[in-house]
């Protein structure tokens, strides 16, 4: 393709500079050839233009640099400089509030990232921190341009300098839609959110051939990288999505529970709730079985809370022993982490820790107020968990807790021992509304260990054991494993009926609307990594 006007458009007058014009636009927008077009559709995948479309509110779309063109010289690059060089990048409005995209097009250089491929993208960067709006990168390239060499590295950090300048300023969102190898990895990593398509995106620092040679493993992309695999393995993905659209859809829906930056607060939307109990919030009165053993799903006490019962889980298929998500309470915005004991009875575990530890970060930094539902055992025992740092990963759920100014609202439906305890949201971490129900079991350890602890002579002078400990059990859980221990001491601000659950979480929601809390001043802290 050539930029050269052709001859039937004279530019030298204002008719023909505006043909020029148009045939330059129409020579951009149709960057990709036909053929890498058809490729990318055979794939399953849109191009670029397709996917922003699909994203962005109809005819919102501003594009930056649509004919910003490379520079480069070698490997006879300056016979073919496309309009664009291989990412389109510019802003729009989602649901009428302004965003900031860039979409890595592989129909051109393979969506490969050289030096004004990488300027476009910091640009675009620069301008959603200018402006405090969200930035969404839709990630679809073979990496490095490797003709432009270090340029292209140097781009890279530069767009890695400012996803962590604008951490926690303004929300990132990353969709994987294709490759993302090698450092380019780590652009992605370092957003809030990594949403990736289910059998068309791939994420790795080294890919399955080069495995082969240097450790003599066989695996394959999708089981080293795919969606699946960082939504369950390794929990670099937060969303796996079906198709494109349902991944594009998922970033509409999070943004809406996002305000557009750190100085804003999440949009309010219009919702008429009732502060009488309801015929659903009495089904909570049901919900916690009678035997403390036997597991119920805690995500739905979560639907019973929020409005509508719509609940947007992120993470879902990693650490499913902790549930995180947002919701809405009287049309505000809520992140919920709550244990789930219906995985590994709710343990916390690192993975679990992490996540949830993240999460309260996400919320904290975008002024979302944290719901909290408490049924946890305790940490999860054994060996893998202690030698691969349940301690200092553990430790980052305390630390986001502690360090979290935005409203804390928790409620123990159930157990709440050790430790955990004190994880999961307590008053002394710094939660402002703690509430209980009456199935609540705040105590240092369960009724078993504890009488097995507590009474160890006694059971193995025993005649009979067995009775004896189901005795002492009985009596444990009679004194020690409830809530009014903790409500005697104001640990606990009410015990209160499960079905009062929505109704008390709106008001105290309402009550700590304009909570202002601070940290002693420094530079950052030092969570443990
Ligand atoms: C330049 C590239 C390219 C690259 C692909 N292309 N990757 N051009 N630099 N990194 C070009 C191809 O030459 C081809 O051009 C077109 O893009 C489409 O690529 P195909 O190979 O035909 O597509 P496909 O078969 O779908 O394979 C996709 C792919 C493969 C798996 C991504 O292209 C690939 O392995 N690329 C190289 C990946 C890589 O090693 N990148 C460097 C990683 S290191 P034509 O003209 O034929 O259409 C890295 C470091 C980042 O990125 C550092 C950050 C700190």
């Amino acid at each position: 393709m050539s930029a050269e006007p052709v001859p039937e458009i004279d530019i030298h007058t204002t008719a023909g500079k505006i043909a020029d014009l148009e045939r330059r636009i129409h020579e951009a927008t149709h960057a990709g050839s036909a053929r890498a077009v058809e490729k990318q559709h055979a794939k399953g995948k849109m191009t670029a233009r397709e996917r922003l479309e699909a994203f962005l509110d109809p005819g919102s779309f501003v594009e930056f640099d649509e004919f910003a063109r490379h520079r480069s010289t070698s490997f006879g690059m300056e016979r073919h400089r496309p309009y664009g060089d291989g990412v389109v990048t510019g802003y729009g409005t989602v649901d009428g509030r302004p965003v900031a995209v860039f979409a890595q097009d592989f129909t051109v250089f393979g969506g490969s990232l050289g030096e004004v491929f990488g300027e476009k993208i910091v640009k675009v960067m620069d301008h959603a921190l200018k402006t405090g709006c969200p930035v969404i990168g839709i990630n679809d390239s073979g990496g490095a341009r490797i003709q432009e060499g270090v340029v292209s590295l140097g781009l890279y950090a530069e767009i890695f300098k400012r996803n962590v300048h604008a951490s926690g300023v303004i929300p990132q969102i990353s969709l994987i839609m294709g490759p993302c190898a090698g450092g380019a990895v780590y652009s992605p990593a370092l957003t809030d959110f990594v949403l990736m398509v289910r059998e068309k995106s791939h994420m790795f620092i080294t890919g399955p051939d080069v495995i082969k040679t240097v450790t003599g493993e066989e695996v394959t992309f999708e089981e080293l990288g795919g969606a699946h695999t960082h939504n369950s393995r390794s929990g670099v993905a937060h969303y796996e999505a079906v198709d494109e659209h349902d991944c594009l859809d998922f970033a509409r829906a999070l943004l809406s529970y996002l305000p557009s930056n750190n100085m804003d607060d999440p949009p309010v939307y219009e919702t008429e709730v009732t502060l009488e109990v309801t015929d659903a919030d009495r089904e909570l009165d049901t919900v916690i079985p009678d035997s403390p053993n036997q597991p119920y799903d805690m995500r739905r006490v979560v639907e019973h809370v929020l409005d509508d019962g719509d609940f947007l889980e992120i993470h879902a298929g990693f650490a499913p022993n902790i549930v995180v998500g947002f919701g809405r309470v009287e049309g505000r915005s809520v992140g919920v982490v709550a244990n789930q004991p219906m995985h590994l009875a709710g343990t916390l575990d690192i993975a679990a820790s992490e996540k949830a530890a993240r999460f309260v970060r996400t919320c904290d930094a975008f002024n979302i107020p944290v719901l909290t539902f408490v049924d946890v055992p305790g940490f999860l025992p054994g060996t893998d968990q202690e030698w691969n740092g349940i301690i200092r990963r553990g430790a980052k759920l305390l630390y986001a807790y502690a360090e979290a100014t935005v409203p804390l609202v928790t409620v123990i439906t159930r157990k709440a021992y050790g430790g955990a305890y004190d994880v999961m949201g307590s008053k002394h971490l710094g939660a402002d509304i703690n509430l209980a129900w009456p199935t609540a079991q705040i105590a240092v350890m369960g009724a078993q260990g504890a009488v097995n602890i507590l009474y160890r002579r006694e059971l193995a002078a025993a005649e009979d054991p067995d009775a004896l400990r189901a005795r002492l059990i009985t009596e444990y859980e009679d004194t020690l494993a409830n809530p009014y221990l903790a409500a005697e001491r104001g640990y606990i601000d009410a015990v209160i009926r499960p079905s009062d659950t929505r109704v008390h979480v709106i008001k105290a929601l309402r009550a700590l609307r304009n909570k202002r809390a601070t940290l002693p001043p420094k530079k950052h802290g030092n969570i443990p990594l």
